[in-house]
């Protein structure tokens, strides 16, 4: 009987640097051990702690922004720094556009010129603190939950384009919607508004979100039921699954379960924090087959509820553990 050997798609991404590219797949390319990069460890309001931190955002100088989301606060950690400078939310959680919402804020994104976008989920908004500024304004939703176009529901996910439009992952909407400077309602570019489910039509608790702007693709992690992460050209009204069966948790190299922040790199590989797993999966491009790279697995250190993923400009992973009230990093070798 002749065993059928599968053909494994050699990941183009494993490699050390962006010069050997033609090397295969030989090893660890992360260091499987993590240090703790921002934060402490232990919950708290001083500058070198976090409290149950949610998002991440790394600028292309490699500062860091921390949705420090227990202590009502986005924090900013320049490169090695021991502690934080709050960017914005005065450390107490409540309505108004001064402060964060009280039962928590997700995921954010930050401009060029260091404007910070913030979902600024449990208010049902999106606000954008200027650099230096002690306000937020609204940039998408109107602070009420629900499914009008000019409502967000449980925004999470955010990804701000070129021209400064804002794309929203909707947890409890089932759709992402795009937000033009100024404008008062979104417009849906991805899922149908209130379904859910497992069909390449629809969206199941979407929440990290990246934009391959030059390809018009969003990528889309389905948190919910479907356990997938898809790709969707906006305004199509299907997508396709790039990570995951849909419908199925596991944690096969083929499985996700409760998959959360996103990020590709230039070679359009795919990382997905995979949170209720404990591990990030690395899908080198048109790979259906996952590879840990942290967590879970990999025969490092631990996990304690990953909620989100970055790059920096030297490829060095950035993991943010929501109960160990840290930022980890996991050198890139
Ligand atoms: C991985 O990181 C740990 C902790 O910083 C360090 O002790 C170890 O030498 C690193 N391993 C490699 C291969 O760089
Ligand atoms: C973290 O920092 C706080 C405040 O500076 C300090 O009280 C606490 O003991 C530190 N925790 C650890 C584990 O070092
Ligand atoms: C990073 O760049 C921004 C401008 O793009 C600048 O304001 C900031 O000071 C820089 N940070 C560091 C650490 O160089
Ligand atoms: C937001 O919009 C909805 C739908 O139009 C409306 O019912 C709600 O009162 C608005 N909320 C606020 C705070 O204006
Ligand atoms: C889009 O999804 C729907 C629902 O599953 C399906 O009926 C339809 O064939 C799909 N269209 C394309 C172009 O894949
Ligand atoms: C990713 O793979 C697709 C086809 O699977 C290919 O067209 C594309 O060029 C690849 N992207 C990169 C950056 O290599």
């Amino acid at each position: 009987m002749l065993a059928v050997t599968a053909a494994i798609a050699l990941p183009i991404l494993l490699i050390k640097s962006p010069t050997e590219t033609t090397q295969g797949f030989s090893g660890t390319y992360w260091n499987v051990t993590g240090v703790t990069y921002a934060g402490n460890g232990t919950r708290g309001t001083a500058l070198n702690q976090l409290a149950a931190p949610t998002g991440l955002f790394i600028t292309s100088n490699d500062t860091l922004y921390i949705s420090d989301s227990g202590n009502w606060r986005v924090v900013a950690y320049l490169p090695n720094a021991a502690s934080g400078s709050i960017v914005a939310g005065t450390g107490v959680g409540g309505t108004s556009l001064t402060r964060l919402a009280s039962s928590g804020i997700r995921y954010i994104s930050v401009e060029a010129n260091e404007n910070i976008y913030i979902s600024d989920t449990y208010n049902e908004r999106v606000v954008r603190w200027a650099s230096g500024g002690s306000t937020g304004v609204i940039v998408a939703g109107n602070g009420t939950g629900g499914s009008s176009l000019n409502q967000l529901d449980y925004p999470y996910g955010l990804w701000v384009d070129s021209s400064l439009n804002v794309f929203v992952s909707e947890y409890q909407n089932y759709r992402i919607t795009k937000w033009v400077p100024g404008a008062s309602v979104g417009v849906v570019v991805a899922g149908i508004s209130g379904s859910s489910g497992s069909t390449t039509n629809l969206l199941s608790g979407p929440t990290g979100l990246y934009y391959d702007e030059a390809n018009q693709n969003l990528y889309i992690s389905n948190t919910g039921s479907t356990n997938t992460v898809m790709k969707w050209r906006v305004g199509d009204s299907n997508g396709t699954i790039v990570a995951g069966l849909a419908g199925s948790s596991g944690s096969s190299s083929s499985q996700l379960n409760t998959p959360t922040g996103i990020i590709l790199d230039q070679w359009q590989n795919i990382y997905v924090n995979d949170r209720a797993n404990s591990r990030i999966q690395l899908f080198c491009n048109g790979s259906s087959t996952g590879v840990t790279i942290a967590g879970n697995g990999a025969g490092g250190s631990s996990l304690s509820s990953p909620y989100d993923i970055k790059l920096d400009s030297q490829y060095n992973l950035y993991v943010v553990e929501n109960t160990a009230h840290r930022v980890t990093k996991f050198a890139k070798l």
